[in-house]
Parts: structure tokens; C-alpha cells; sequence
């Protein structure tokens, strides 16, 4: 009964060719690999992605959360079509970026979350990720929408994205913007950077073992002056203090 029910419960994905890794060179002269990873690796991640649930700053809480769940979702076939790729530094994990086919033809874009800061790992991650829409799934566009005003400008402003108000994002129903292949086309030279293949020695250490981020951005030390600071609007810098009062984390 389980196992028949769970055929039901279990979305099958339609094939889709896989991204192939790519290495670039970081302003501070860093290597990145840029990867795909499966099912199994999900949960190398997870911890990673945990703490950032309590980081107000830049919106990391509600990107860090419905990232969380997304992975979730993959990891345990909730989702349908999900992909996910993780950018490495030396085996360090420094971003994660996320996505799904709506259809043949229309991309969706999830997620993209930067570990590592001020080295535009994320907007090289999300570069690699529409690249994969374009170039890998032969897609026409992807729907995007950001959550937060730096990710605003590194995608509908860096982009010049075209808006799609009338089709609501799978994000909370949000209005979509849309990078269509003529955009994309036209931001290559600028935005999307690396090479391929990936040096064996490279991949192989980055396939070895996801890292812990070095730097990730991190819950303010005194919650109550970040509350005052921040204006606090979701009152979650008060109630992580509960909570750890608490003993409940
Ligand atoms: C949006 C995001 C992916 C962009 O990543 P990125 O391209 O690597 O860029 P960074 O976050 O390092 O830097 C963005 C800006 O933050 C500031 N910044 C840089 N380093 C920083 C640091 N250590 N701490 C705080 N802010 C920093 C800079 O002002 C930088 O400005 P710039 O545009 O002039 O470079 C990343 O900010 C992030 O993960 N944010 C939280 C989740 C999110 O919003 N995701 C996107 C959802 S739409």
C-alpha cells in the first residue's frame, strides 16, 4: 500500500540533459567550480543552508527557508523537474542556485544563495544556472522574481529583464520577470564567465566532499540591538532569542 501510494505521491521527471561543470577565475584569483549535484548530496548541504534561516540581513531568512524546502523537495521527489548546482571554492561550499522546467520551453527560476560575500559568486551561480536553461535545456525563457533589492539589481537590473506581470511566479504568486534567449545572448560577453572542462584534479576535489562556507553571513550577536537597528518588522530576532532561551535551539 505504501509503495503504491508513494508511486502516486512521486512526481517523475521528465528527462533532461545534465550541466556540465565549469571552472572561473574569482577577482581575489580563486578557482570556482560550478556543479551539478543529485539526490545524495542534498543532505551534505542542508546544514549549510540551516543557520541562515535566523539572518534578517539582505532577506537571507526567506531565501535560506524556501531554499531549504526546495531542496527538501528534491531530495524526497516532492518536486517536479528541480536541478540543482553548487559553486565550490576549494572544496568550500560558496553558493547554492536552483531551478525547474515549467515545460519544454519556459524555465523557472528558484533560488540563489551567496556563502560566500563580495566576490559575485552569486551573480557567476545564477549566470551558470541560466546558462544551463539556455544552452543545456534549449529553453525560450526562464520566469524570475527576487526577494531581495540586492538580488533585484543583479538580475532585473543587470539583465534588463523583461516584466511577465501578468504570469504569477511559483514564488508566492508574485509577478514574474522573464530573461528570454535574446537577453541572455546579449549579456554573455558581460555576465557569463568561465571555461570548461573542469580540470580533473579540480572536480575531483570538489566531488570529494562539500565543505562548510568559510565567512557565511551570520545572525546579528546582540539580537535585541539588531531589533532596534533593523525595525525588526518580522519580530524574528526576538523570538530566535526565545527560542534559544528557551533551549529550543
Ligand atoms: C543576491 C545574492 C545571491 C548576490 O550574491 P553576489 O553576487 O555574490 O553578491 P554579494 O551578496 O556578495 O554582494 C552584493 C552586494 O552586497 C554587498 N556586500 C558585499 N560583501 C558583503 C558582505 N560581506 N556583507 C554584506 N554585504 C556585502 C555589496 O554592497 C555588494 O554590492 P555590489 O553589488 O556593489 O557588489 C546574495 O546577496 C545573496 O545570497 N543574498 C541573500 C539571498 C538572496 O537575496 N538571494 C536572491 C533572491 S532573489
Amino acid at each position: 500500500m505504501a509503495v503504491e501510494l508513494e508511486k502516486i505521491l512521486r512526481p517523475v521527471d521528465h528527462p533532461a540533459p545534465p550541466f556540465p561543470p565549469k571552472l572561473m577565475t574569482l577577482a581575489s584569483g580563486e578557482e570556482l567550480v560550478i556543479r551539478q549535484i543529485d539526490r545524495e548530496e542534498i543532505p551534505d548541504i542542508l546544514p549549510y543552508v540551516a543557520p541562515l534561516l535566523h539572518v534578517e540581513r539582505d532577506y537571507y531568512d526567506i531565501v535560506s527557508a524556501r531554499v531549504y524546502a526546495e531542496l527538501l523537495g528534491y531530495a524526497r521527489h516532492r518536486m517536479q523537474d528541480e536541478y540543482v548546482l553548487v559553486a565550490q571554492i576549494d572544496g568550500e561550499l560558496a553558493a547554492i542556485v536552483n531551478g525547474r522546467s515549467m515545460n519544454a520551453e519556459v524555465g523557472v527560476s528558484l533560488h540563489t544563495l551567496a556563502l560566500r560575500r563580495g566576490l559575485r559568486i552569486g551573480a557567476h551561480a545564477f549566470a551558470a544556472k541560466m546558462e544551463y536553461h539556455f544552452d543545456f535545456l534549449k529553453q525560450k525563457e526562464v520566469l524570475i522574481v527576487a526577494e531581495s533589492p540586492i538580488g533585484f539589481r543583479r538580475w532585473m537590473i543587470e539583465y534588463k529583464l523583461e516584466k511577465r506581470f501578468g504570469t504569477p511566479h511559483e514564488l508566492g504568486g508574485v509577478p514574474s520577470w522573464a530573461l528570454t534567449k535574446e537577453l541572455f545572448d546579449k549579456a554573455r560577453d558581460s555576465l557569463v564567465v568561465g571555461r570548461r572542462p573542469v580540470p580533473e584534479a579540480l572536480l575531483k576535489k570538489a566531488q570529494a566532499a562539500i565543505l562548510p562556507p568559510s565567512n557565511p553571513s551570520k545572525p546579528p550577536v546582540d539580537l535585541l540591538a539588531a531589533t532596534r537597528a533593523l525595525k525588526d518588522p518580522t519580530g524574528t530576532s526576538l523570538m530566535l532569542q526565545r527560542w534559544t532561551q528557551e533551549g529550543k535551539v
